[in-house]
């Protein structure tokens, strides 16, 4: 199970999942009985069918390893992502609205003109971290200005949503969960006091709008800061890996860059791809809620299903060739969104994000070539991203 022990078997999984999924697609673990899906079929049933559902919120087993729950409190355990119908719905309800095609694609400028910036700056010195660059200042600048924190208090977050997202981990250490649950706590009274300034100022932005529904009701006030913190660090982790991921899969293939060049057409298309190939969230899980089958095997109440997303995006029976890099391929839906009703709300942002991304680097460079060493991954298997990515652009 090295998939989740070593650091080589996070960062570069695909192998481990395709003997998994040839010897045991369906592997129930011996002890807390758990449940390894590693084919498309079987993680998008799972994610369909409603006796499965997030863990009770108020308690017991969480996530893949438990440490989501023994270190979250009230707060992040009501960020909808945790929660089941009918609390789920309700909230979904509350911010999906913002999150809609039209209000989305209504950002392009604005995502236009801060990606302008970063490239502009990076065509200053052509030799950059990409990680450092673009691929985090993008998505947390977009997410801070939709949900409105400040300029000046969106930094912090990197350090400090890396510390949460750690024990997010299977088989994290003690001293990670120590410092996520600080790390958390930091969050949440930022949060509290953000929105305690809204209230007396109110903004056109998403904290204001969601207070205002607090205060007319809607969420108490554990759900107006749990969703806030999930918004915010969903909104930038995530895209950050897909741009990341992006980048790097086309160093490793010059040939599809070359292509894009050509046919900057096919630029959402690559977007998928990217999505699907190296999957910015490689794991999900789902509890039974009441017993059910997983491909006509019981599977007992309370029994923990680890969905293998990365696994089922190169799965054999739903993508010919799953591990060749094909922008052209027939374009089907993976699960790097997940399915369902948790279905991610930012896919959308997420996906235009990317785009744009590509686009302007498109536009702006003849080409870009790795440097060094080649890229540092993360060594963290659920959120699939690097930690350093050495590129030079060449000035067209
Ligand atoms: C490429 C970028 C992204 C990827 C790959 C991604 C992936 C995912 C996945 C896999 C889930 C499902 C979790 C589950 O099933 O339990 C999810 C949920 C969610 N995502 Fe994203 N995400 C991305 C970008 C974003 C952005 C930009 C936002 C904006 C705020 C966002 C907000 C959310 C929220 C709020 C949920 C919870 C939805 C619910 O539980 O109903 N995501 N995302």
């Amino acid at each position: 199970m090295d998939i989740l022990l070593t650091a080589e078997g996070r960062a570069r999984p695909f192998d481990r999942y395709r003997q998994l999924r040839e010897i045991a697609p369906v592997h129930k673990t011996a002890q807390s009985p758990m449940w390894f899906l590693t084919r498309y079929a079987d993680c998008e049933a799972v994610l369909h069918d409603p006796r499965f559902g997030k863990p009770d919120p108020s308690g017991g087993a969480g996530g893949v390893s438990g440490a989501t729950a023994s270190l979250s409190s009230a707060f992040t355990r009501h960020g909808l992502v945790f929660l089941n119908p009918p609390d789920h719905t309700r909230l979904r309800a509350l911010v999906s609205g913002v999150f809609a095609v039209r209000r989305v694609d209504a950002l392009r400028a604005r995502i236009e003109e801060i990606t302008d910036t970063l490239v502009a700056d990076i065509g200053e010195v052509l030799e950059v971290d990409a990680m450092d660059a673009l691929a985090l200042p993008l998505p947390i600048t977009v997410i801070g200005e939709l949900l409105g924190v400040p300029a000046q208090d969106r930094n912090q977050f990197r350090t400090v949503v890396r510390d949460v997202t750690a024990a997010m981990e299977v088989g994290v250490a003690p001293e990670e969960i120590a410092s996520a649950a600080a790390a958390m706590r930091d969050m949440e009274s930022y949060f509290l006091e953000l929105v305690a300034r809204r209230r007396r100022e109110p903004a056109d932005d998403l904290v204001s709008m969601l207070t205002r529904s607090a205060d007319d009701g809607l969420l108490d006030i554990e759900e107006l800061v749990g969703t806030l913190i999930l918004l915010f660090s969903a909104g930038f982790e995530t895209t950050t890996n897909l741009i990341g991921n992006g980048l790097n899969t086309f160093l490793d293939h010059p040939e599809a860059w070359a292509l894009l060049q050509q046919r900057p057409d096919l630029v959402g298309a690559a977007v998928e791809e990217i999505l699907r190939f190296e999957s910015p969230i490689q794991v999900g899980s789902r509890m039974a809620l009441e017993p059910a089958e997983i491909d006509s095997r019981r599977v007992e109440q309370g029994e923990m299903a680890v969905l293998f997303l990365g696994a089922a995006n190169r799965d054999p029976l739903r993508f010919a060739d799953p591990d060749v890099f094909d922008i052209q391929r027939e374009p089907k839906p993976s699960l790097a969104f997940s399915g369902g009703v948790h279905y991610c709300l930012g896919a959308h942002l997420g996906r235009l994000e990317g785009r744009v991304v590509f686009e302007r680097l498109l536009r702006s460079f003849a080409g870009m070539h790795r440097v060094g060493e080649g890229p540092r991954w993360r060594g963290s298997l659920v959120l699939h991203g690097l930690e350093e990515l050495p590129v030079r652009f060449e000035r067209r």
